[in-house]
């Protein structure tokens, strides 16, 4: 906590069981709610606090990205998302998230040419891929490929090197295009396509994914510039689910790529990047406009388990920001398309229209958030839908090196370590 250590604010912390009370450091950060510094509680008091799903706590100082979930809000490194998505690249904003600052023209054609230069993969990989069942969910091959690379590039892996470091993040960078686009061909028992580097990042992306040796693929502005939308929308989102993964797995001081492979597989579920998916598999069950209803109804059944794909978040508690930018790219795609009638872009309006009007999803502060409309641009682009999440962890994967950067170099930085509210037997023994 070395920006805010000296405070000279407090939190009091009275016990009604006896234990005398406690004076906690209380620190602002420079936007967002104080924290109470409580690692002193334990040796204090013998006591921990309780907070499963971390729903009241700061596991770490962060200066990459901020979320403002009331206002609906979100920024990398204090510029709005709005703006990079109007302005920027998605190669700018890995700059951006992992150096703290937008490149110049002459960092910018660095930047470019050293990933530009690690997209190629180790030749043996494709037989470690080939290992795999074809028909595999993509995700999870993602995070065995992922995971494999401290196998095939262990030279970088030294992770108190911050040379190797950084080394090891460029190559997660540029490889990654490299290793979804394979994963892909392989499920579809298409020959692997080597990147091009006279490609933009994107545009090497999509030929890979869609070109084979009998057919290139014709490369579309409004299509490239839709997917890297996407990718910087994806970039980073603080704290969530699968960057805690990454830092509580680096935390033990493994290499970058084991971390990242537990970030992938906790990005897989339903709750998280697994939205963009379920979403676009909500969608086409509902099927038409006139099954909303009855879709609505089974939502708002506690017993049914079923919920609105692509609606509610952890954090935002009003638009998320990244939904707005993804209607406005999914209206381009759809026009540049000629799909204007799509009739799941259709159907996702009146159901966003449907919810924005209903008790249930008003009173909960439930918006559509970024996986709602993704996945229809996502499959315009022609993605298959057990894809969606792979382009999605393409995307965080330049946040999760960033955020795991930013924990190794933290002066804090400690091995993650959570404590348990035990309520199993106490104690008791054999017959
Ligand atoms: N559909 C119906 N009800 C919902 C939904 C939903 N999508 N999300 C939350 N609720 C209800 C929930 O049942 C609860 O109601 P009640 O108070 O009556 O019990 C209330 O809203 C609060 O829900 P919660 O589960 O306590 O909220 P959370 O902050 O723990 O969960 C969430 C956040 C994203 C996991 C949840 O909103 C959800 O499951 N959404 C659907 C999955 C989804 O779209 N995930 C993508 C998130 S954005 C991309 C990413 O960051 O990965």
């Amino acid at each position: 906590m070395t920006d805010y250590a000296n405070t000279q604010k407090y939190a009091t912390l009275s016990f009604s069981d006896g234990t005398p009370s406690l004076e906690m450091p209380l620190y602002s950060g420079s936007v967002g709610p104080d924290v109470i510094d409580i690692r002193s509680l334990y040796n204090k008091t013998g006591k921990f606090t309780y907070d499963p799903g971390f729903l009241s706590t700061a596991a770490c100082e962060s200066k990459i990205t901020y979320i403002d979930g009331d206002k609906g809000e979100l920024r990398y490194r204090g510029y709005p998302i709005e703006q990079l998505a109007q302005k920027h690249s998605f190669l700018d904003v890995c700059y951006l998230l992992l150096k703290g600052e937008l490149p110049d023209s002459a960092q910018q054609q660095e930047f470019v040419n050293t990933v530009t230069r690690h997209t190629m993969v180790h030749e043996q990989m494709q037989f470690f891929l080939r290992g795999f069942r074809r028909d595999a969910h993509p995700m999870a091959v993602l995070t065995g490929l992922i995971g494999a690379m401290a196998a095939f590039y262990p030279d970088a892996i030294d992770v108190v090197d911050p040379v190797q470091r950084e080394i090891s993040a460029i190559r997660l960078i540029a490889k990654m295009p490299t290793l979804v686009a394979m994963s892909y061909k392989y499920s579809i028992g298409q020959p692997l396509v080597y990147p091009n580097n006279g490609l933009s990042y994107t545009e090497n992306f999509m030929r890979m994914m869609f070109s084979n040796p009998c057919e290139d693929y014709k490369i579309n502005d409004v299509l490239v510039r839709a997917l890297d939308r996407i990718f910087i929308l994806h970039a980073d989102h603080e704290q969530n689910a699968s960057t805690s993964t990454v830092r509580l797995a680096g935390s033990s001081g493994t290499n970058p790529f084991a971390a990242i492979a537990a970030g992938i597989a906790c990005l897989w579920g339903p709750a998280h990047g697994g939205a963009n998916e379920a979403s676009l598999n909500m969608l086409q069950q509902i099927g038409s406009v006139d099954k909303i209803g009855e879709f609505i109804s089974r939502v708002k059944d506690k017993n049914s388990h079923v919920r609105l794909m692509g609606f509610g978040h952890r954090v935002y508690k009003n638009h998320d920001p990244r939904a707005k930018l993804m209607r406005e790219t999914c209206h381009e795609v759809l026009e540049a398309l000629g799909l204007q009638n799509d009739p799941l872009f259709k159907l996702a309006i009146e159901l966003e229209k449907i919810a924005s009007e209903d008790e249930y999803f008003i009173s909960r502060k439930l918006y559509p958030n970024v996986d709602f409309y993704s996945g229809i641009v996502q499959r315009a682009i022609g993605i298959p839908v057990d894809m969606f999440t792979c382009i999605f962890a393409l995307a965080r994967s330049v946040g999760w090196i960033a955020q795991w950067e930013e924990m190794i170099t933290d002066k804090e930085y400690k091995i993650g370590r959570p404590r348990q509210l035990f309520t199993g037997y106490a104690h008791r023994n054999l017959e």
